[in-house]
């Protein structure tokens, strides 16, 4: 997601972040290190996210009961991501942009109170505490698929429930046709909201027939626990044909509009970041393919990388929300 600089086709800000990322995707990379002896500094980088996964296990949290999904596409085949990579390889800039720095430094973020304010083109605006928005519907397991932008993949049980079940109850009035997600900024508890790196809050938007699509799922929970706040704490959204960047963590504020708002990575670097945003692999990022991703956890070294699907696999089910759009505009 990085803007600037660019190393075997992918970008990254930080040093300790291009140690995370080569023993992932750098083989080649790699392989050429190990002949030159620097391989040892980037296996000191893995061994640190090992040691911080060992306080990561499931049941640190408090459980959250969900029943299966029955869902069209709330269920995949494929093998679900170990816990310890879902909640030590995250990206949530404003703890830092390193891979491992949510893990360590979200801990200070305070989840109790919340609220969400929902605002703008609604008949009934409110502000809900958490705790009524975890009652409105009822709590669902849905297994998704996320692909982040960078090339890497997870699949991760989440828990939560369709976001449609939310703005129902709001009733959107006739000339809302977007709905804009802002995230929480608290510089006291978080490191980065200060740095140039992104313009905060970190802001994403949908227009409002995908908000309502089904699989948008608002979610408070993964693994059957509540979420890990690395993960988005206390609610978050996962909007999984998407790239991951859409799906905004720790929403404090929903906001119906007319006009397509302004989202963070579209404002940071437009000509790389669409307002769409479709996992779509025809359409390369300006700096690398789009075209295979690496799924996280299942990588080995020599491992080959997957194809990476339309809309993220879940054609089927969010295809014709795009029917007649010339989707290499609307990236
Ligand atoms: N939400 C906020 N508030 N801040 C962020 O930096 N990063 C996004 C998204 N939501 C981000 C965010 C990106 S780039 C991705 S890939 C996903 O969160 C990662 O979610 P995960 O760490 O739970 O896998």
């Amino acid at each position: 997601m990085i803007i600037h600089t660019q190393r075997d086709g992918f970008a990254h800000p930080l040093p300790s972040e291009i140690t995370g990322q080569e023993i992932y995707q750098g083989r080649r990379a790699l392989i050429q290190r190990m002949a030159t002896g620097a391989a040892g500094l980037a296996l000191a980088g893995w061994a640190g996210r090992e040691a911080l996964a060992t306080s990561a296990a499931p049941g640190k949290n408090a459980a959250l009961a969900a029943t299966k999904s029955t869902l069209a596409g709330a269920l995949t085949m494929d093998k679900v991501t170990d816990y310890k990579d879902a909640s030590t390889y995250n990206n949530f800039y404003e703890f830092g942009t390193d891979k491992a720095e949510p893990a360590q430094n979200a801990q200070t973020l305070k989840t109790s109170p919340w609220t969400v304010e929902i605002e703008g083109l609604v008949k009934k605006p409110a502000k809900y505490t958490l705790e009524d928005l975890l009652k409105l519907s009822a709590q669902e397991e849905r297994i998704y698929r996320l692909r982040c932008v960078e090339g890497w993949s997870m699949v991760i049980p989440w828990v939560g429930y369709s976001l449609a079940e939310l703005i129902k109850k709001v009733e959107p009035l006739g000339s809302a046709k977007y709905v804009e997600f802002v995230t929480l900024v608290d510089p006291k508890t978080m490191p980065y909201v200060g740095s140039q790196v992104l313009e905060w809050p970190y802001v994403e938007a949908l227009r409002l027939d995908e908000a309502m699509h089904p699989l948008t799922l608002l979610s408070f929970g993964m693994y059957g626990e509540v979420l890990p706040k690395q993960n988005g704490a206390p609610v978050r959204l996962v909007v999984p044909w998407k790239y991951g960047f859409k799906s905004g963590k720790s929403l404090v504020k929903i906001r119906f509009t007319d006009k397509q708002p302004a989202t963070a990575w579209n404002k940071a670097a437009a000509n790389e970041y669409g307002f769409y945003s479709n996992v779509n692999p025809n359409v390369d990022h300006p700096r690398w393919s789009q075209a295979t991703e690496r799924r996280i956890g299942e990588d080995g070294l020599f491992a080959k990388k997957r194809k990476t699907l339309m809309f993220n696999g879940y054609e089927a089910q969010v295809g014709q929300l795009y029917a007649g759009m010339d989707l290499k505009k609307n990236f």
